[in-house]
This record gives C-alpha cells, structure tokens and sequence, in this order.
C-alpha cells in the first residue's frame, strides 16, 4: 500500500516524539512491505513564529490533500500571551473543524506493567481499566457563537447542537462498543442543559439501532466521581465536547500513564488525525527524555483506522507491550531506581522488537 502522511510536528517535544514515531512506521512498512511518502507541514506556535498565523490556509489544504495525518503537540509558553484567535491551541482546532474530524477516540488502558504509576496503585481500583471516551470533536460550545458585550463587561459562549451531529458521533460510540464490551454511558449533564435533552433523546434513538449494545446515562458531575471510584464499570464514554475534554483528562490520569496514550480523530471515510493525547512538555524539548509511546502508538491508530492495515498496527502495539515487559522506561514511567532510557533509545528498543 501507498500512503500519504502529513506530519506535524509542532511545539515543544514535538519533533522529539514524532522523530520516533516515523522510524517506527519506516520500519513497519519496510517489514510488511508498504511504502510511505511525507509531507510536513507547520501548525501552533512554530506556525506563529513564522507565518503569524498558528495554521496558514497552505497548512491546511496539504494535510486536506492527504490519507492521515500524525501530530506531535503544539503550544508552550513561549505564545500563552497571544490573544485567543491566535493561540497554538486555535491551530488544532482549526485541523479538526478544517478536516471535518467529529470523532474523537481517546482510550485510557491501564498497563499492567505500568500499574504503579497510577496514583490509585495503593488500591485495586485502577485495576483492568480499559475504557474508551468518544469525544465529539467539531461542534458544542468550542464552536458555538462567542464574544463580549460591548463595555467588555460580559462574555458568552453558545453551546448548540444539532440532531446529525449528535447522530453521527453516537453511531461511532455504538459501532466503537460493538467491538468492545457492547456498553455505552452518555455523559451528559441533562438535568439542566436544553443540548442534553436532545443529547438523550438523539442516542437513544440510535440506541435502538444497537439493540445487542446496553445504553445508560449519567450526568457529568457523576461520572467524573464514578471514573475515580470505579473506572472498570465503564466500556465507552460518549460525551459532547467540553466534557469530553475534561473527562479523558482524568481517565487518562487514572491510568498513570499519559505519555502512553494516543487518540484519534476521525470522520466518516478513513481521513483522520491521530496524537498523543500529553501535551507539548516545552521544559524538556531537545533533551532526548520524553516518551515517544504515545505517538508510536497513535501511528498504530493511523495504521489501523486510516489504511485498515491490523496486523501492521497489532505488530506496533506488541513490540511497545515487549519492550515495557522488558523493562525499557523513559523517565516519566521509570520506578525508583528503574534504570532510564532516552526518546531514541526507547524507539530503538520498539523498531528492534518489531520482528
Ligand atoms: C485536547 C486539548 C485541546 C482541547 C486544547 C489544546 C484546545 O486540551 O485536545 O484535549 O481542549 O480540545
Ligand atoms: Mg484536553
């Protein structure tokens, strides 16, 4: 298979992690004999050091012109003084509403090897969690009408959502739970938001469409208790924007391990945006220490959902799972006296145990 790949590196480890993550990709489609052509293109504060802009319209139309699209990480410090149309974090959002990207898949699993880091380790809380959160991506209050009054004295921001775009992103949750544990829990915060209510009324249709997959709902305030008390109830979490940014916050925290986890954006062909979902970690740029695990295994995602290429992605996922069962740990997940390696060396470790 051909495929076409546009990188963006970003800000921060960026261009540590993605440096890993395409010579493991390299080296996967070199085994599985693939080939793969790159374009790079700039986005958040590199874009603004540049071109002024953190995603020029040129930035946009390549990534468009491409089969999928792997991301590092963007902001940092550096630009958190620019006003909001101009801040890294708007080039990301420009990518998602630009590309069409609705769905977003961000798993939390907990790594057997890696159960220490969980700051619930002391319990046997966090134990076998293996949960999904489908985030809507493109619409709800991130995209809704904003602005200030006048005087500057008030501010408002529309959160609206209409019954398609409720519909087609719960369809990915159910089709996502079919191949899981056929569960779903929407997250909503119904008993006071009239976009709820539609939320409610829209999934439980789809529901219907589903009838091997078991729906219930929980309100936002709720869940947010119920994934620190007990994370393993939950199969998919589907859930508007804003409460699928803070959610997968905390899921991925409960498992300890956030330089590990990936996610994916995605639409309803096979284009999608795959990253990290650890942000751009500016204080330790350039210094080979981050962990490139999660951008690896985002490659893995892009293997999966933008080429339909399982064996490939499964290869990826199994060589990361050796190498930690063999004890190879950047910083952030070594234990006391673990010995360390660099970003390099654990994607040396990986491209060495992919067969
Ligand atoms: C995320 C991030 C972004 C979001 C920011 C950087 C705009 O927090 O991907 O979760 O809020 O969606
Ligand atoms: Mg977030």
């Amino acid at each position: 298979m051909d495929m076409r790949i546009v990188l963006v590196t970003g800000d921060g480890i960026g261009p540590d992690i993605v440096r890993e993550a395409v010579r493991v990709l390299d080296r996967t489609a070199e085994i599985f004999g693939h080939t793969i052509s790159y374009r790079e293109i700039d986005a958040g504060g590199i874009s603004i050091d540049k071109y002024k802009v953190p995603l020029t319209e040129d930035a946009l139309e390549t990534a468009k012109a491409a089969d999928a699209v792997l991301l590092g990480a963007v902001g940092g410090p550096k630009w958190d003084s620019m006003p909001g149309s101009l801040r890294p974090e708007k080039a990301l959002l420009g990518l998602r509403s630009g590309l069409g990207l609705f769905c977003n898949f961000r798993p939390a699993v907990l790594y057997p090897e890696l159960a220490a880091a969980s700051p619930l380790k002391d319990s046997t809380i966090a134990k076998g969690v293996d949960l999904l959160v489908v985030r809507e991506l493109t619409g709800g209050i991130y995209f809704g009408e904003k602005g200030r009054s006048d005087d500057g004295k008030s501010a408002y921001d529309v959160m609206r959502y209409s019954v398609p775009e409720i519909r087609r992103i719960a369809r990915k949750a159910f089709d996502a739970a079919m191949i899981r544990h056929r569960r779903v829990t929407l997250v909503d915060k119904a008993n006071v938001l009239e976009t709820s209510r539609l939320w409610r009324e829209t999934v439980s249709e789809v529901a219907a469409e589903y009838p091997e997959v078991v729906l219930d709902f929980m309100y936002v305030d709720n869940a947010s208790m119920q994934l620190v008390r007990d994370p393993s109830h939950f199969d998919v979490l589907l859930t508007e924007n804003m409460f699928g940014d803070i959610l997968s916050d905390e899921a991925s925290m409960i498992t300890g391990s956030i330089g590990m986890l990936a996610s994916a954006s995605l639409r309803d062909d096979s284009f999608g945006m795959y990253e990290p979902i650890h942000g751009s970690a500016p204080d330790i740029a350039g210094k080979n220490i981050a962990n490139p695990i999660a951008t690896i295994l985002s490659a893995a995602m892009m293997l999966r959902y933008s080429f339909s290429l399982e064996k490939e992605a499964k290869c990826i996922e199994n060589a990361v799972s050796k190498a930690l069962s063999d004890g190879v740990r950047t910083a952030d997940i070594a234990g006391d006296g673990e010995e360390r390696v660099g970003t390099a060396e654990c994607g040396d470790e990986i491209i060495r145990r992919l067969g």
